[in-house]
């Protein structure tokens, strides 16, 4: 092996102190986020927070001034931030941050990522009356099921996968956490 051929670890190898929350809207990505981040005593945040933090308007703002390019550049930037960062977190993604291959690669690079589903009645139920999801505006339950259909698969992707049906936030907090604690290795007791 050539001395530039070596593995730098560290590098390539993923991060055992992020853990990131994919799922469609109304998945309930962000409250599990807090409740796995107490359990931890790590930090979370959403993408779309920091996205809103970072451009000084609302996602409903940007979509309508930029339009929806832009506020994707503006999410694969804040997840670059959030991925890169020197502390532990649970970050909850945006439903549409696993469209781009490259945000996927990061995402497996740098954390543990889970998916979180939930049936389409579930979601309409959840997401109706939102006037905060662009994507939704008009017709909210069509809009869910052409989105859910041209999504298919997309969360695939994820190495753990959580059917959040009749499960309480705390319940998905914990089948996330012992798929992170299983493959992390934080605290495996003898190898
Ligand atoms: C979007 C999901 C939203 C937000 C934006 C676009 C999507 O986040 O990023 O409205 O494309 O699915 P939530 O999944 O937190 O609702």
């Amino acid at each position: 092996m050539g001395r530039c051929e070596h593995q730098v670890v560290g590098e390539d190898q993923p991060s055992r102190s992020k853990i990131v929350l994919v799922g469609f809207m109304g998945t309930g990505k962000s409250t599990v986020a807090g409740q796995l981040a107490g359990r931890l005593g790590y930090g979370w945040t959403d993408t779309d927070s920091e996205v809103v933090a970072a451009e000084g308007c609302s996602i409903a703002e940007l979509f309508a001034r930029h339009g929806e390019p832009y506020f994707r550049q503006a999410e694969t930037r804040a997840l670059t931030r959030l991925l890169t960062a020197d502390t532990p977190l649970v970050i909850a993604t945006g439903g549409g941050t696993v469209l781009s291959e490259a945000n996927r690669e990061l995402m497996l690079r740098h954390g543990f990522v889970a998916a979180l589903r939930a049936s389409e009645a579930v979601i309409v139920e959840r997401v109706a009356g939102d006037t905060a999801r662009p994507l939704l505006a008009g017709d909210p339950a069509a809009k869910v099921r052409e989105l859910m259909k041209a999504r298919s698969g997309a969360y695939d992707f994820a190495q753990l996968s959580v059917d959040t049906d009749g499960l309480d936030p705390g319940a998905v907090a914990e089948s996330v956490l012992s798929g992170y604690l299983g493959t992390s290795g934080l605290y495996r007791v003898s190898e």
